[in-house]
Formats: C-alpha cells, structure tokens, sequence
C-alpha cells in the first residue's frame, strides 16, 4: 500500500464511512477484534486531521479500542460487502471473524488491518468521550439509545493514511 498525507485523500468520506462501511481493528497480533462502522467522521481538531469514531460499550472492539493507544479504520472494495456484513452483525466472542471471512491480517502497522483493505486510517487515540441523554439537543436521537449503550466517541489523529496503489 501507498502512504498518502490526509490532506492528499480523494475520497467522498461520507460515502466511503456510511455506505461502503469501514472496519474498526484494534489489538496486536497476539488478540485483536474487528467490528464495522457506518458512523463517523473526518475532519480537524486541534491543528491536527483526525477521525471521529463511535464506538457502543457493549462491543467486543471496544475493549481492545479501550487497551490499546492506536486502531485503524479501513475501508474495502464493493466484493467484501458480505464481510462487512459478518464483522458487524456477528461478535468476535464468538466467531473468529478473519477465518469466517477470509480477510488477512497485517500487524506491519500500530494496530491490525486486513490485506483487502482500500484505504486505511491508522489512528491514535487522543480524546474519548461518552454520548449522554442530557446532551441530546434533537429529541430523535432517542431512538437510537436504550440507557446503557451510548456510544463512546474517539476523537483520533490520523497518523498514516494507506491507499491501495
Ligand atoms: C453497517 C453496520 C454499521 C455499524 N456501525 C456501527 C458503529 O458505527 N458503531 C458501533 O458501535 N456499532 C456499529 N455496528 C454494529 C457492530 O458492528 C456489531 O455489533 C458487531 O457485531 C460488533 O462486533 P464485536 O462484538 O466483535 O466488536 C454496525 C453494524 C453494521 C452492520
């Protein structure tokens, strides 16, 4: 893969995090969990290019995103769609999702990622923080929460963006 400047992406990202979906990997090649994501962000914060990305307790990634400083975020081509759909609808407490998938994982990085991927965000932690009802300003958002799994959001600095060349 080619590494890019953040500033150098060429890419709807809103298109690429909310309808081809991403993968959020966190770990180390001893135990490491993926998960999809369809809700994020990019964008500048403190000087710096980070991503936004939002992650409920109850999740298995969680607790490896919770143990580690660095995640990545990747995105695929359109013929992973079925294992996107597996990473997010099955836990990895229970399945060992790179075999039911056949996705690679590469450890070359801070934090794992899949040889498919098309792009990759490498990303290090810098500020996390919990979703709460009393914040909720649209009164619509509700309908996503049900008391105990508002997500937490990471707000991280892209420190390497991949693109496959
Ligand atoms: C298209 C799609 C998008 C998703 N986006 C998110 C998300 O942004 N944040 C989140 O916490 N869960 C999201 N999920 C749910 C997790 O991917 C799902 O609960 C997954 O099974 C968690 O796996 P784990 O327990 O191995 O971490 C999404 C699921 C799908 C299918």
């Amino acid at each position: 893969m080619k590494e890019i400047s953040a500033f150098e992406l060429n890419e709807n990202i809103c298109t690429a995090i909310g309808k081809d979906w991403t993968l959020v990997t966190a770990g180390n090649k001893e135990s490491y969990n993926t998960m999809t994501a369809s809700w994020g962000s990019m964008g500048i914060m403190w000087n710096k290019p980070v991503l936004f990305t939002f992650i409920r307790p109850q999740r298995y990634t969680y607790e490896f995103i919770e143990r580690n400083d660095y995640y990545t975020v990747s995105v695929y081509p359109d013929e992973y769609r079925m294992s996107l759909k597996l990473c997010g609808t099955k836990s990895g407490r229970d399945i060992d999702k790179a075999k039911e998938t056949g996705l690679t994982p590469v450890f070359d990085e801070k934090a794992p990622y899949f040889s498919q991927a098309r792009l990759v965000f490498v990303c290090r932690k810098m500020y996390a923080q919990d979703l709460n009802e009393e914040s909720i300003i649209d009164g619509s958002i509700n309908a996503n929460y049900h008391g105990d799994d508002f997500h937490r959001m990471y707000v991280s600095e892209i420190v390497k963006v991949l693109v496959n060349d």
